[in-house]
């Protein structure tokens, strides 16, 4: 094995953005798919690389726990203090009520009333590229879209979406944690307290007034929940900019849904697939078990790498070909079982939105300048796209 072959370098953010991850899941996927990580920066793991395997933990919850946090993070750092809190970082029973207060805000009904509201943030963003001519679509396009849509959701006015756009790019620049950025948290806190003298009709005064176990949530627990949101949102971004650099790098793909828009749900799940961009998911074991003949011990922490599952040669045919009429694609980006992501419906809306806009209003769209890949062992993809783009 050599050295670019160490699974110990999965936690090196440096590996995502300027290594090959998929050439070492490649080989850790033959090899050892069931991977001892002794404790190094962050404390020991197990590897999970094969689809089976992690669709198997993802759908065992009751084996494998969210409570303690669903990210890797550096031992000095402790636990995650969502843990037990927030929708991602709870177990059964509390994870069902808390998504019962959650769902109806991001179901197929309440998304299709959002198209509404996507469509115009899509048009005022692509309409200001469109007049620069070049942008970042990375900030200027995919950011802005996605943090217009959530703040939206959750009932931030208009007025401060600039500023939270802001604070969300400094607080997970570091990308090990979900929560408990202070600036995000005093500004939910002041929203908790306005919603709960004058409620309205939107996620924080749901939140706000809804109950678990008969109890109305916690402050603190409502504020963490929605900085969670605007956390996981990152991911929506990211598959964003995924796809507008796949299709960049795959002009014929981008043709072929051009004189097909027939292609577009099926290129929705490609993209999903090959940007994968929720690099990992951790549980820990709450009861002893076997994965592939190892002994599993509880409270050993089981991390799921999901680009790795969406590549698995025997799972998908010709698995690094990008191919928009895919079929089956029965990827598994956006998790599997209980934790499946609430967001799943509105990130293909935003998908689905902004590359038809783009079809309908630009003519061509070309890399202006270099591509930088995100630092981090959390999320992965461009975290800097530059584009140049010419109007029809
Ligand atoms: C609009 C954008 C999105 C929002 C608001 C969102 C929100 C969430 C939330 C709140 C959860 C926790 C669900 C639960 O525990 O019951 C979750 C889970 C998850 N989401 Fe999303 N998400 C979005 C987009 C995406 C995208 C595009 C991807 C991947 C391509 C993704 C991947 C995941 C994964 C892998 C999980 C499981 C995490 C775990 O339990 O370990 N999400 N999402």
């Amino acid at each position: 094995m050599t050295t670019t072959l160490s699974p110990a370098l999965l936690t090196d953010p440096g590996l995502h953005a300027t290594g090959d991850p998929h050439g070492l899941w490649a080989w850790m996927r033959e090899h050892t798919p069931v991977h001892w990580q002794p404790a190094g920066d962050v404390p020991a793991f197990w590897s999970l690389t094969r689809y089976e395997d992690i669709r198997a933990v993802y759908r065992d919850a009751a084996t494998f726990s969210s409570a303690h946090g669903v990210l890797l993070r550096r031992a000095e750092l402790g636990d995650d203090p969502g843990g037990g809190l927030t929708l991602a970082l709870t177990d059964a029973p509390r994870h069902k009520q808390l998504r019962g207060l959650m769902a109806d805000w991001f179901n197929t009904r309440a998304v299709r009333g959002l198209e509404g509201h996507i469509r115009a943030a899509t048009r005022t963003v692509l309409g200001r590229a469109l007049d620069q001519g070049a942008c970042d679509f990375a900030h200027d396009i995919a950011g802005r879209l996605s943090l217009s849509v959530i703040c939206h959701i959750l009932g931030v006015p208009a007025r401060d979406h600039e500023a939270l756009y802001q604070w969300t790019n400094e607080a997970f620049e570091a990308h090990t944690s979900l929560v408990a950025h202070p600036r995000l948290l005093e500004y939910f806190e002041e929203l908790l307290f306005q919603r709960m003298e004058q409620p309205t009709d939107d996620l924080v005064s749901a939140l706000v007034n809804g109950t678990v176990d008969g109890q109305l949530l916690t402050e603190e627990e409502v504020v963490l929940n929605c900085e969670n949101l605007i956390g996981a949102t990152e991911n929506g971004r990211l598959a964003l900019i995924g796809g507008m650099h796949a299709f960049l790098e795959h002009p014929q793909q981008w043709q072929r849904l051009s004189d097909d828009r027939g292609l577009l749900p099926g290129a929705i799940e490609e993209i999903l697939r090959w940007t994968s961009s929720a690099t990992h998911s951790m549980r820990v074991a709450a009861r002893p078990c076997e994965i592939r003949g190892e002994r599993i011990t509880a409270g050993d922490r089981v991390v799921l790498w999901l680009p790795s599952a969406n590549r698995d040669e025997d799972v998908f045919a010709d698995p690094y070909r990008f191919d928009i009429a895919r079929s089956p694609n029965r990827h598994i980006a956006l998790a599997a079982g209980e934790h499946f992501c609430i967001g799943s419906t509105l990130a293909r809306a935003e998908m689905r939105v902004l590359f038809s806009e783009l079809l309908d209003t630009v003519r061509r769209i070309e890399l202006d300048g270099p591509v930088r890949r995100l630092h981090s062992i959390a999320v992965n993809g461009p975290e800097r796209l530059p584009v140049r783009l010419t109007a029809t």
